[in-house]
């Protein structure tokens, strides 16, 4: 947690700005302010939030909080209110069609324009399961939902996912029953992988694990080169006609199927 500590300093009239546009402390971590999370959790208006705060109601890490502009990191901090932890706020799972173009970062230190800018204000305070590199485009999911998000990214659950690849050059079928078998890259063989030719240069590839670049690195081991790369499905929800920049909420039917699929092994 990040403490504001001049706030309590400011006179009336700057107390005001820093209300209504409290600036975030450097860094990508997902930070929101104290009352903007309990107002966020449904329990009342800001103004309510501000109030409980102020009268001592409300700890972080077991620690009472009063400033209620103090800085907290929705994935990692404790919040309590009368002592009950905020488990209460309701589950929320966005899907976004990410352009290429936009890094998956809560804030880019380099300005570049973040998933962020694409996800309406209500519902900046999700995470993204796993990321996707600047360039690639397609499926990403958001949620505040941690158990969820672990299972979908932790390799040893063996989700699949599906990304649609589209290579520098025609690709040979020894090419394509390489990927299959899986590749020797600097970090280990990838796990067999299932391919299917879409074009000359173009194929869908589903793997299991989700390890830094690993598609553009698999397809480099072959001496080619990734134009573009969509990552068009996780398990069997898929990214369907949703615009890219877009987003909508999975529907429960999907949230049910992706809380149960794949295996620990
Ligand atoms: N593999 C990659 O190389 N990049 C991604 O963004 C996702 C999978």
């Amino acid at each position: 947690m990040i403490v504001n500590g001049e706030g309590s300093m400011l006179n009336g009239f700057a107390n005001i700005m820093q209300r209504s546009i409290p600036k975030p402390p450097p860094g990508n971590r997902p930070l929101k302010t104290l009352e903007r999370v309990l107002s966020k959790a449904g329990l009342g208006s800001r103004t309510e939030a501000r109030s409980w705060i102020g009268g001592g109601r409300v700890s972080v890490n077991g620690r009472v909080v009063r400033d209620p502009d103090a800085w907290v990191d929705i994935e990692r901090d404790r919040i309590a209110f009368d002592g009950k932890a905020l488990r209460s706020e309701q589950r929320t799972y966005l899907l976004l069609h990410k352009p290429a173009g936009y890094i998956t970062t809560y804030r880019d230190p380099h300005g570049r324009p973040t998933i962020y800018d694409l996800i309406p204000d209500r519902e900046r305070y999700l995470f993204p399961v796993g990321r996707l590199d600047l360039d690639t485009s397609g499926l990403l999911i958001l949620t505040n939902d941690t158990q969820f998000a672990e299972r979908l990214t932790n390799p040893e659950y063996h989700v699949p996912k599906t990304y649609l690849v589209n290579a520098n050059r025609p690709l040979a079928d020894d090419d394509l029953d390489a990927l299959r078998r899986g590749i020797e890259l600097r970090d280990g063989p990838t796990r067999p992988a299932r391919v299917t030719r879409v074009g000359e240069s173009a194929f869908e590839i589903i793997i299991t694990e989700g390890r830094n670049r690993q598609v553009r690195r698999m397809v480099e081991a072959l001496d080619a080169s990734v134009i573009t790369l969509e990552r068009i499905a996780i398990g069997s929800v898929r990214i369907g006609d949703l615009p890219e920049g877009k987003t909508r909420a999975l529907t429960s039917d999907e949230v049910r199927t992706l809380s149960g699929v794949g295996a620990r092994r």
